[in-house]
């Protein structure tokens, strides 16, 4: 259990919150940050996002380096209806990304020589949608792209 808490600290940072440049006073960081120590638990919708990273960082070697792809994990549709943190709400662009990011995921596995380039255009639409929902993550999942 105080791992988690530990763990989910350490993720508050690249999470969300990462792209505030408001100037806030150091004061009231720090009473911020105690409340969300205190309050923070990894999300479903979290976890699957660190899942889907930990399977894209898999895959990006697997063409880095020939090897067979494997299949589509289906358990990413789970995205689709996942609770996020602090209840967030699943507006329609995020359904519409997610849709397109799944097709786009799964198109990788329909078309393997194609792979380099369609997992390419996976990862960007990771990004599309953090753009808008989740900045904090996007350093980290550049770092996934097929130079
Ligand atoms: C349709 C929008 C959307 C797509 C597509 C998407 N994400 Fe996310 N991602 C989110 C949202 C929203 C959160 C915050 C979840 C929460 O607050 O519960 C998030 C959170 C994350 C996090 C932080 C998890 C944590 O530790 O709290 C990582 C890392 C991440 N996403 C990576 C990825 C990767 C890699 C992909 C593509 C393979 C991806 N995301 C695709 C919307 C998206």
């Amino acid at each position: 259990m105080k791992y988690w808490f530990l763990l989910g600290c350490a993720l508050l940072f690249i999470a969300c919150n990462g792209s505030s440049t408001e100037e806030v006073k150091v004061e009231e960081v720090a009473t911020e940050e105690k409340k969300d120590f205190e309050m923070y638990e990894l999300s479903e919708m979290s976890a699957i996002m660190q899942h889907m990273y930990q399977l894209n960082e898999q895959l990006k070697e697997r063409i880095e380096n020939g090897e067979e792809l494997g299949s589509f994990s289906e358990s990413f549709e789970r995205m689709l209806n996942a609770k996020m943190t602090n209840d967030k709400p699943m507006d329609d662009f995020f359904k519409t990304h997610a849709e397109t990011f799944l097709a786009n995921q799964r198109s990788i596995y329909e078309n393997p020589a194609q792979a380099k380039e369609l997992y390419n255009e996976a990862i960007n639409s990771c990004i599309a949608c953090h753009e808008v929902k989740c900045t904090g993550p996007i350093t980290k999942i550049e770092k996934l792209f097929i130079k």
